[in-house]
């Protein structure tokens, strides 16, 4: 209650105890003299003054009644939100676990059914199976890795590194991938050094995806330029590709968990649509920005910011 409504309320009950207390008196003619003479004066002006302050207090009272009713309403909406977030989720998970789950059990089956004594398809079998293994194991460890920074376990590691050198490993790392697309990957520049204050494991996660992300959806022949920026107290890092790009109305939910532009393409190239998810979480535990801009055919570009040491 806002003091200006207290005082209102104070002033009317002080101003109804008044009143009682001249009538009760008149009634058992207990007033002095002079008062009597101007009772009816003091009631009128009672009366007057209650008129006057009683609107107010009617419409505090609503008002707070419609803002609690308001602010039921919008925790409904939130719960009710958070429940569909919730199926959603669940509804994802199972989805993406079912494939390598179902495509597991075929191969053992058939091993068992007497494929394991035929040369031709054993080991090929278990190859195959190991793989889809694996991508059970990296679905988890990204899930993993989203639910320890959403609820604030996963603590950043802060030190100062060279961001420069830090993509040139990444570069070398992501070679044999990159040349499997013969697409080149070049690094611009305009220092030779440039430190940065940030969690160098996680940046380099961010720099995989992005990179990873850029030959997936890529072009054969294509190219990647990294850009590095010095301004202010910043350092500004631009993934651009030239490949498929993203369509406008897909831009905005691509860092939302498992949302894939084109499902069947990324699902094929081994895409569980996570990774830009955590990019953003983890860019946003540093307190940094990142944006994307893109055009369907030309190409994508990823722009993020990092503390400068
Ligand atoms: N450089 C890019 N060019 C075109 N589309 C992209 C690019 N980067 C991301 N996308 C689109 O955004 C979606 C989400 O990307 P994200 O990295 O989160 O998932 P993913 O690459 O499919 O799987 P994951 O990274 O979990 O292995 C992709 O499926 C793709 O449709
Ligand atoms: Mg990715």
């Amino acid at each position: 209650m806002s003091f200006n409504s207290k005082l209102a309320l104070s002033l009317i009950v002080s101003l109804i105890a008044m009143t009682v207390v001249i009538v009760e008196n008149y009634i058992n003619d207990n007033l002095p003299e002079y008062f009597s003479l101007d009772l009816y004066g003091i009631l009128i002006v009672n009366f007057v003054s209650i008129s006057l302050i009683l609107p107010f207090i009617i419409e505090f009272y609503l008002k707070f009644r419609k803002f609690s009713f308001k602010q039921k309403n919008s925790e409904i909406e939130n719960l009710k939100a958070n429940e569909k977030y919730r199926k959603e989720f669940i509804g994802n998970v199972s989805h993406e676990l079912k494939t390598p789950i179902f495509n597991i059990q075929g191969y053992v089956l058939t091993l068992l059914d007497g494929g394991i004594n035929d040369p031709e398809i054993n080991i090929n079998y278990l190859e195959r199976a190991e793989k889809n293994i694996n991508r059970m194991i990296t679905i988890v460890e990204d899930l993993d890795m989203i639910s320890k920074i959403e609820s604030g376990i996963l603590n950043l590691n802060l030190e100062t590194f060279d961001i420069i050198e830090l993509v040139n490993e990444v570069f070398e790392m992501l070679h044999l991938k990159s040349q499997e697309k013969f697409i080149d990957f070049v690094l611009i520049k305009d220092k030779i050094i440039l430190n940065v204050v940030a969690d160098r494991e996680k940046i380099t996660q961010i720099l995989v995806n992005l990179l990873t992300n850029s030959i997936r959806y890529g072009k054969q022949n294509g190219i990647t330029k990294v850009r590095i920026r010095d301004i202010n107290n910043k350092a500004l890092i631009d993934v651009a590709d030239n490949g498929i790009g993203i369509a406008k109305d897909d831009l905005p939910r691509i860092f939302e968990r498992f949302y894939r532009v084109d499902k069947s393409r990324s699902q094929k190239s081994g895409g569980t649509g996570l990774g830009l998810s955590i990019v953003k979480h983890i860019i946003e535990a540093h307190q940094e920005k990142i944006f994307v801009d893109s055009e369907l055919k030309i190409g994508t570009v990823f722009t993020f910011s990092l503390k400068k040491a």
